[in-house]
Formats: structure tokens, sequence, C-alpha cells
């Protein structure tokens, strides 16, 4: 049986070990990285899959900022062993992280990736409809939802690599970064 659960400090290792497998060992050199460079995930939305207490999937969550002072979400990696790929777990996890995302008041989730396996588990669309933009990544690949309608109506502009800098007042609390774990 599948069972969904936060990330924690003691299964860090393993994930990413999981996400090497399945995405091979050049995956940090994808442009979406740089958004993570010394930014913590989002601790109480990044979760991990295990069947039968082993690891078979995982999903993080990173903040970022769209434009000058728009804060959102960037999904990723999302990542399932391998052999169990194609059982629904990838399904399960945005599920879920989606739905609790929304509660804690997150307004807008983006992502590099497929949109014919995105837009179907999530309804994820290219932004570049709304002006938003990620440098080196292909258009039709830079993806994303609104939690909040209207929502990225009101956004507009590059992703931008998190800062706690930002103009006071910008920053709702759901989106601020926590340590993993
Ligand atoms: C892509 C991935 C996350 C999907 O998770 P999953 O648990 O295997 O997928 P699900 O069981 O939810 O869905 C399976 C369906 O998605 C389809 N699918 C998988 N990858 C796809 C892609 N890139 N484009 C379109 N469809 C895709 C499968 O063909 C399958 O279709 P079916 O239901 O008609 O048989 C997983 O296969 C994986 O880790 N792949 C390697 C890493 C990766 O590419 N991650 C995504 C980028 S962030």
């Amino acid at each position: 049986m599948l069972q969904i659960q936060p990330e924690s400090k003691d299964t860090a290792a393993a994930v990413e070990a999981l996400y090497d497998r399945a995405f091979g060992p050049d995956r940090q050199s994808k442009t979406s990285y740089s958004f993570r460079d010394g930014v913590a995930p989002v601790a109480n939305l990044s979760r991990v899959a295990l069947e039968a207490g082993a690891l078979v999937g995982a999903i993080r969550f990173w903040p970022v900022w769209i434009g000058q002072d728009t804060p959102a979400l960037l999904l990723g990696p999302l990542g399932i062993e391998p052999s169990r790929q194609g059982s629904g777990i990838g399904r399960r996890l945005i599920a879920e992280t989606l739905t609790s995302a929304g509660l804690a008041g997150h307004r807008i989730v983006l992502l590099v990736g497929d949109q014919r396996y995105y837009e179907p588990r999530g309804g994820f669309r290219p932004v570049a409809a709304y002006g938003i933009t990620m440098d080196h990544e292909m258009p039709h690949r830079v993806l994303g939802i609104e939690l909040v309608p209207g929502a990225l109506a009101l956004a507009c502009g590059p992703v931008r690599h998190w800062t706690s800098d930002m103009p006071v007042g910008t920053v709702p609390l759901a989106v601020s970064p926590s340590p993993a774990g």
C-alpha cells in the first residue's frame, strides 16, 4: 500500500539518490536547479511516497519570485523510482501536495516539464501567455497553475531566485522558505 508522508532530514539523502536514478546524474545542470541554490525546499509541502517502507517517489517545492513582487512555488523535482513509474504514484504526489498548497494559502505553482503529463494531472499550462518567462527554458515547458482565481493575471515577468530581502509586506507567510525536515 502506498503511503505519502512529509520528507524529513532522515530521508533527504535517499531522496537525492532516487532523483539521480529517475533523472540521471546530470540532473543538477538543469536551469531549474539554479532557483534551488542556497534555498531550502518548502518543508511542509515536500513529500515522499513509500511502499512497504521503501522509498518509491518524492516531490519537492521551492519558493521563487515572478517579476518584482509575486511569490510562487516551483514544483520539482518530482521523481518516481524507475521500476515503479506508470503506476499512479506521480499523480498521487501531485494531487496531495497541490491540495495542501492551496490550503496553506499559496497562489501560484510553476514547474518546468511536459504539458502532456502535467495538464491532465493538475491543469498545468504554459504561462508565457501571462508574460511569465524563465531564462534558458523553452516557453512551452514553463507551466503553471493558479490556486487562487486570478493570481496568474496579476503576475508578470521572469521567474527569479528567491531572496529574503524583497520589500516588506510582499511575502505571505505561506511562502516563507523553511528548512527541510
Ligand atoms: C514523469 C514521472 C514523474 C511520472 O510519474 P509516474 O508515477 O510514473 O506517472 P503516473 O503513474 O502518474 O502517470 C503515468 C502516465 O504518465 C505518462 N507519462 C509519463 N511521463 C510522461 C511525459 N513526459 N509526457 C507525457 N506523458 C507521460 C505515462 O505514459 C503514463 O500514461 P498512461 O497513464 O496513459 O499509461 C515519472 O515517470 C518519473 O519520475 N520520470 C523520470 C523523471 C521525470 O521526467 N520527472 C518529471 C519532470 S519534473
